[in-house]
């Protein structure tokens, strides 16, 4: 059984497939052409966080494959009042073709693979959010016809979004730089494992991880479930802006991505937001491709 719980899951040629897949779908809708490959599925979608992007590229891809998507808040189900996960997915599994989750613990995610009998897909915790990640590949290949010899950083947050783009841009060959403070840099065995596989620094100088950087990718300076210390969080991230005296020191064809929801004037100035808006919303309409691409890679008889 095939799940998409974390990158570091799937090998190269897997996620390349994937971003063939998302292409093809983008050009079918695109040309109204069908391609209804879940007739008859129903997916699951449980949130214990908030959610526009992915709550609706889920709920409409289902939809444009033929499916049916359930939304299913965890203020409503059992599991907002302790059954346990491993009851969860059993049952789960009896009435649905696939579940997507949104939480906090990545384990909650792996143990609902571990105990359920469908595919199961990590919408986003606290450690990494892969579905965003595989949008992201998605834009920059589109954007830049490649990954080869591109040069991608990250700054801010060792966050869930800093360490699946570190897993995707070594994965592709892109080197990965990534400014952000000594106390909040990424997983350390995430870390270790792109210097093993690819080259990657991480530095506390945003000039030194942007330099002639091809992509720049940032992300909120307090994650959801982090609102109580964003206080704290506005000091500490300070100067971890994308701003247009960084932009000066990347390429001068540099694209600009951002996950959103973006805090313009903290980790992104309005100025550098607005200018590569086509980009940062065309990685937003590709969570629906690439999204639709893991549903038949992972939903499809
Ligand atoms: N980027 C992203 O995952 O957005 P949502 O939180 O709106 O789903
Ligand atoms: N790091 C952010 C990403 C939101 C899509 C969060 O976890 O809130």
């Amino acid at each position: 059984m095939k799940h998409l719980l974390k990158l570091s899951d799937w090998s190269a040629q897997e996620i390349t497939d994937l971003l063939d897949m998302a292409d093809q779908l983008k050009y079918e809708k695109k040309n109204n052409i069908p391609h209804k490959h879940l007739e008859g599925k129903s997916l699951g979608m449980i949130f214990e966080k908030s959610s526009t992007r992915t709550r609706v590229s889920f709920e409409v891809g289902m939809y444009e494959l033929g499916g049916n998507a359930l939304f299913l808040s965890s203020n409503d189900l059992q599991i907002g009042r302790g059954e346990p996960v491993e009851d969860t997915a059993r049952v789960l599994s009896r009435y649905l073709d696939g579940i997507m989750i949104r939480t906090f613990e990545q384990k909650e995610v792996e143990d609902l693979a571990k105990y359920g009998s469908i595919p199961i897909i990590n919408g986003l915790t606290d450690y990494c959010h892969p579905c965003q990640v595989l949008a992201d590949l998605m834009t920059i290949r589109e954007h830049k016809g490649t990954f080869k010899n591109l040069k991608m950083c990250f700054i801010g947050d060792g966050n869930n979004m800093s360490n699946s783009l570190m897993v995707g841009a070594i994965k592709m060959g892109m080197e990965f730089a990534i400014a952000c403070p000594e106390t909040h840099k990424p997983d350390a065995e995430l870390m270790t494992w792109a210097a093993e596989n690819g080259t990657f620094t991480c530095t506390d100088s945003v000039k030194e991880a942007a330099k002639d950087a091809d992509i720049l990718v940032t992300d909120v300076w307090a994650s959801m479930g982090q609102e109580g210390e964003a206080n704290e969080r506005k000091q500490i991230f300070a100067g971890y802006q994308i701003n247009s005296e960084l932009m000066a020191v990347a390429k001068s064809d540099a694209m600009v991505l951002h996950c959103l929801p973006a805090h313009r004037g903290e980790e992104i100035t309005a100025e550098v937001f607005e200018a590569h808006a086509d980009e940062i919303f065309d990685e937003a309409e590709n969570r629906l491709h690439a999204q639709k691409a893991v549903l038949v890679t992972l939903m499809k008889d």
